[in-house]
């Protein structure tokens, strides 16, 4: 694709330009927008390039380490990877209102990011993966309106760095095509919608460390057998919620009280509105019976069949 080759040649003469032989920090969360950010800033700038991954302990199975082996171990980035997942767990300890728990993940991701590039030292610039969309939607003066992916708050005043946005000309389609053309690999490119506080808002009510392993293990079986029926790139969202409630079921001679997990999936434009996917029975037949063998404590498994309005596609 020749315009986005040149696209690439001229973001990285600009940004070479604008950073000199400055320091560079960018927080990566896994996401598509970050990660391409990162990759192209690594091609222009190399080593003055320093990435952060808060692992706040909200993400998905695997999600660390396939992040981690491909930027890092492929496109060799700078990272420093900070396990925080406890500070997580027990900052979200007893609280229940969705909206807190949001407020708590997003405060505490600025705080880890926060002490993690003060250690750093002579940082002149911090980037971020900031698309068209996101400027159009934070109004005019966006050198201020500081896109965190947890969408709250902003920098704290002592961390005074200058902004740079690589990708802030192009839409969504068009990063995931930059990406494409510096040979990441689809897993990464390909991203479904995650929100910032992650698994946070999938287990419903308070977070704890047993209940985020059902939910993780459940998506985790969701993805694999929608990717098994080859349904990946059809659905536009699809992900398993854990409500929280127990409820009666038999296994072998026995009576469980198990919890019930919920799948949503969800076809969409923009997130405003969605569709709920229809989704062939004997692909959802499957995904239930093997979330019900192989997730210990959970004894039934339901199909959320709302769509947006009236529902979110998220459940809190
Ligand atoms: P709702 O649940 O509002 O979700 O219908 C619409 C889209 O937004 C995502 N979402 C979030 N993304 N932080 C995010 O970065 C959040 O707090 C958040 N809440 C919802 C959701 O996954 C869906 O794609």
């Amino acid at each position: 694709n020749w315009s986005m080759n040149d696209f690439i040649g001229l973001q990285i003469d600009q940004i070479r330009e604008e950073v000199g032989d400055k320091k560079v920090i960018l927080g990566l969360s896994g996401g598509v927008d970050s990660s391409v950010t990162g990759v192209l800033l690594n091609k222009a700038i190399g080593d003055q390039l320093t990435c952060i991954f808060v692992d706040h302990g909200l993400l998905r199975k695997n999600e660390v380490k396939e992040v981690m082996d491909s930027l890092e171990g492929k496109f060799g980035l700078n990272i420093i990877q900070v396990d925080a997942s406890q500070r997580f767990l027990d900052k979200l300890k007893g609280v229940t209102d969705p909206e807190q728990k949001r407020k708590i993940i997003g405060n505490e991701f600025i705080e880890v990011f926060n002490e993690e590039a003060l250690k750093l030292k002579d940082v002149d610039f911090l980037a971020q993966g900031t698309l068209y969309t996101d400027v159009i939607e934070s109004g005019t003066n966006t050198a201020e309106t500081i896109k965190s992916h947890h969408n709250v708050g902003g920098l704290p005043e002592d961390l005074q760095f200058k902004l740079i946005e690589p990708v802030r000309s192009l839409f969504k389609d068009e990063t995931r095509r930059l990406g494409e053309e510096m040979g990441m690999p689809d897993y990464l490119v390909w991203r479904q919608p995650f929100p910032g506080p992650g698994l946070g808002i999938r287990v419903i009510g308070e977070v704890t460390e047993d209940k985020l392993q059902i939910v993780r293990d459940s998506d985790f079986i969701l993805r694999r057998e929608i990717a098994a029926a080859g349904l990946d790139k059809d659905i536009w969202q699809y992900f398993t919620i854990l409500p929280g409630f127990r409820s009666v079921g038999v296994m072998g001679d026995g009576r469980t009280y198990d919890y019930t997990i919920a799948i949503r999936a969800v076809n969409s434009i923009d997130g405003m509105t969605a569709d709920f996917a229809q989704i062939p029975w004997d692909v959802l037949s499957d995904i239930s019976t093997k979330i019900t063998n192989e997730v210990d404590g959970v004894n039934r498994v339901v199909y959320d069949i709302t769509s947006k309005p009236p529902s979110t596609i998220e459940w809190e």
